[in-house]
């Protein structure tokens, strides 16, 4: 693996041309493959990307489609590059991979990796990485206050308290459900499942039951004799107060929580989706929420985000945030360090070689199949 210096002739901004033509890096001596980020990071991770070998990164917060990507990639000695760091912004499909044939590793700046095809990153040999683990705390704390915004109402009560609509504390004004002792029904189980399982335990005392295809043995948690009960879905959403998402979306996962499934919750039970856009079918919810079926919601993520569904934004009983749940400052680091690292350390072993740092995440099914030459 070769030791390359910095380009930071390499960090243009998308709209201009790069400057590093082929030959010149051939010239170096250097190898001519950056690696390219798809948003900008942090300023540290960036220089120490820059001082791995070539990095390119947009100058902006620009999103990064197709033609862009074309734009950027035609005639460019950037569609050399081996190593693509993304966010789940990025719709990562077989047209984009065509438009990168050195792509070797992709590093995700994420635990879910629904916008990348992973079928087409097989079909080229190309291996993906992704961050589980580091924002699993950070995500189950958010959670919970997703609960507690939908079950209180905060959204709305914030939203009427600036628009000068609050005259008086009164008896009967903004009330919402109660959390603590209310039954919490988890809907996926996985890490930050089992983390959002161990907060309302502890500080609501909370039931909590939980859904997932396999039930789970009851050790990891504080008591385990209180260890969440599986249930099948359709009963969890009949008897649950509190419903959280947190399944990984694909086809299996459309629109699980279809108006049907909505409505079979209880008419004073409330609905937080921090799993992904598609999940919950929007328009179906809006319409739930309009019925005054549900006491509230709160929405991390949405069905084709950044957009929002315009039924949606009419509703004072949900909560909508702007995908953040992962986003306290020591936590995106950490994510953007972990996926720059597994970045370089993918490109390394796909290279036959080995780094000192912890073992890359692959994507499960994702990892190399064979180092390359
Ligand atoms: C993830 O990691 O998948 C989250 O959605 C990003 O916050």
């Amino acid at each position: 693996w070769p030791t390359w210096s910095a380009h930071p002739e390499l960090m243009t901004s998308p709209t201009e041309p790069s400057p590093l033509s082929a030959s010149a890096s051939q010239a170096s001596g250097q190898p001519a493959s950056p690696v390219l980020l798809s948003q900008p990071l942090f300023d540290e991770v960036h220089d120490w990307l820059a001082s791995q070998g070539p990095l390119w990164r947009p100058a902006g917060d620009t999103i990064w489609h197709l033609d862009d990507w074309t734009r950027l990639l035609a005639g460019s000695p950037l569609a050399q590059a081996q190593g693509l760091l993304t966010t789940p912004t990025e719709r990562v499909d077989a047209d984009l991979l065509d438009l990168l044939p050195h792509l070797r590793v992709i590093s995700q700046m994420a635990v879910g990796y629904n916008n990348i095809d992973l079928q087409a990153c097989a079909e080229r040999g190309i291996a993906v990485a992704h961050t589980p683990d580091i924002l699993t705390e950070t995500t189950a704390d958010f959670a919970m206050a997703m609960v507690l915004g939908a079950a209180r109402g905060i959204g709305a009560a914030e939203r009427q308290l600036r628009a000068g609509a609050w005259t008086q504390w009164a008896p009967t004004g903004f009330l919402g459900q109660d959390v603590h002792g209310a039954i919490l029904g988890i809907v996926g189980m996985g890490r930050i499942g089992q983390a959002l399982a161990r907060r309302p335990q502890l500080g609501f005392g909370m039931r909590v039951q939980y859904h997932q295809r396999n039930p789970l043995p009851a050790s990891g948690m504080p008591d385990p004799a209180q260890a969440p009960v599986w249930l099948p879905l359709d009963e969890l959403l009949r008897t649950s107060d509190h419903v959280v998402l947190l399944v990984p979306y694909g086809p299996g996962t459309h629109h699980l929580l279809d108006e049907s499934r909505l409505r079979s919750m209880k008419p004073t039970a409330t609905l937080s989706n921090l799993a992904r856009g598609g999940v919950v079918d929007d328009e179906a919810l809006a319409r739930v929420l309009a019925d005054g079926h549900l006491a509230g919601a709160a929405l991390d993520v949405f069905e084709g985000e950044p957009q929002v569904h315009p039924a949606l934004l009419q509703q004072e009983r949900v909560m909508l945030t702007p995908h953040m749940a992962s986003a306290s400052h020591a936590t995106r680091r950490a994510m953007a360090w972990m996926a720059a690292r597994q970045l370089q350390a993918g490109l390394m072993a796909m290279s036959g070689g080995t780094s000192d740092g912890p073992p890359v995440r692959w994507v499960p099914g994702a990892q190399p199949k064979r180092p390359a030459g």
